[in-house]
């Protein structure tokens, strides 16, 4: 459905035009909502420490009130007044920031309790996109931004998916085209740095991060532990509205053997059935690119029965992207 209240304004990939930035920046400052692109997905965005600004993503997404948001930032300055840091915490983003890597830490008390879900922790990166980060430096504010879409769908790559999900419900939809990555950040855990914890793995591969700091981050197993420590992985997630199936070397399952040509199949390589749609990619990277957009352009399609999505190993990007594949399976 149109709706004229969203306006959607092209802005240039690498040097995002200054007029533009300064719109989308009042926009933040006034309370609106703002979605923006970063080298993971796109997100949805709203000053952080303006409680009611945060209250309309949740409305707009129509996200659980108790699944808290990521705060954005630009310098590194800004993160003191946010979070209480701590050793491990602070090398950790001079390496690996901006980039696809969130940290979980104590928050300080001027951030919303609806920002943090009511948690005592609140998570916090520097994304590596030059729109992003210039519109949180005009702001001025750290920027709460969950990704962009409707909660429970795939997350947005590209602007023209966020409009889909979108349109009547923010403001302004900053487009720079498709994003770098395709799936979100890690997310980690370090307000124990004696003890740190995978919440979510995504665009920075874990390895990285345990060869740098020469400790092994706990993947906590127990979905427990894990439904404590990151209350998102408790929702149904980024799930097309066609039932996506695990493919190994074959199907799974003689029973889906005549809707093979009713179905389409993603992965890297060739299936032994003749699929109706064979979307391959010659890399895991572009396989966690392509991921949400192919649930979206089958999802469209309005034909298919079902997807199958080979599994893709689980080192660097991979880990993420099995994770991807698995919840979109479980929807
Ligand atoms: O790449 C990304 O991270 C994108 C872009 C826009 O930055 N953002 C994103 O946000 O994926 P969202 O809201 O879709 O996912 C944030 C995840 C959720 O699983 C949430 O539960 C978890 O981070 N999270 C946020 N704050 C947390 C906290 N204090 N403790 C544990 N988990 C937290
Ligand atoms: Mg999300």
């Amino acid at each position: 459905m149109q709706n004229s209240m969203t306006q959607k304004l092209i802005i240039n990939k690498f040097n995002p035009e200054p007029e533009i930035i300064s719109q989308a920046a009042n926009i933040i400052n006034s309370g609106g909502l703002v979605a923006f692109p970063t080298e993971t997905v796109y997100g949805l965005g709203a000053n952080a420490l303006n409680p009611e600004a945060v209250k309309k993503i949740f409305i707009a997404k129509g996200r659980p009130q108790d699944n808290p948001l990521i705060l954005h930032v630009s310098n590194f300055d800004q993160v003191n007044k946010l979070v209480y840091l701590n050793d491990t915490a602070k090398i950790l983003m001079r390496e690996f920031w901006p980039g696809p890597l969130t940290l979980v830490l104590n928050a300080k008390n001027i951030i919303p309790l609806e920002t943090r879900g009511g948690l005592n922790t609140v998570a916090i990166r520097m994304p590596d996109n030059p729109t992003a980060l210039a519109l949180i430096s005009k702001s001025n504010t750290p920027i709460a931004a969950p990704s962009a879409n409707l909660s429970g769908k795939p997350s947005p790559t590209d602007a023209n998916t966020v409009y889909n999900d979108m349109a009547g419900k923010i403001d302004l939809i900053l487009d720079s085209g498709s994003v770098k990555i395709g799936i979100e950040s890690t997310v980690i855990d370090v307000s124990d740095p004696n003890k740190i914890l995978l919440l979510r793995p995504g665009g920075l591969g874990i390895e990285l991060i345990e060869d740098f700091l020469h400790v092994k981050i706990i993947s906590p197993d127990s979905d427990n532990l894990k439904l404590k420590r990151s209350p998102g992985t408790r929702y149904r997630h980024y799930a097309p509205n066609i039932p996506v199936i695990i493919y190994g070397s074959k199907i799974p399952d003689e029973k889906y053997k005549n809707y093979i040509n009713e179905s389409a199949y993603i992965g890297l390589e060739m299936p032994n059935e003749n699929f109706k749609e064979i979307l391959i990619f010659d890399s895991v990277e572009n396989y966690a690119h392509g991921l949400f957009s192919a649930f979206r352009k089958f999802e469209d399609q309005h034909l298919i029965k079902y997807i199958f999505a080979q599994w893709p190993p689980g080192n660097g990007i991979g880990l993420g992207l099995q994770d991807r594949i698995k919840r979109a399976a479980q929807g």
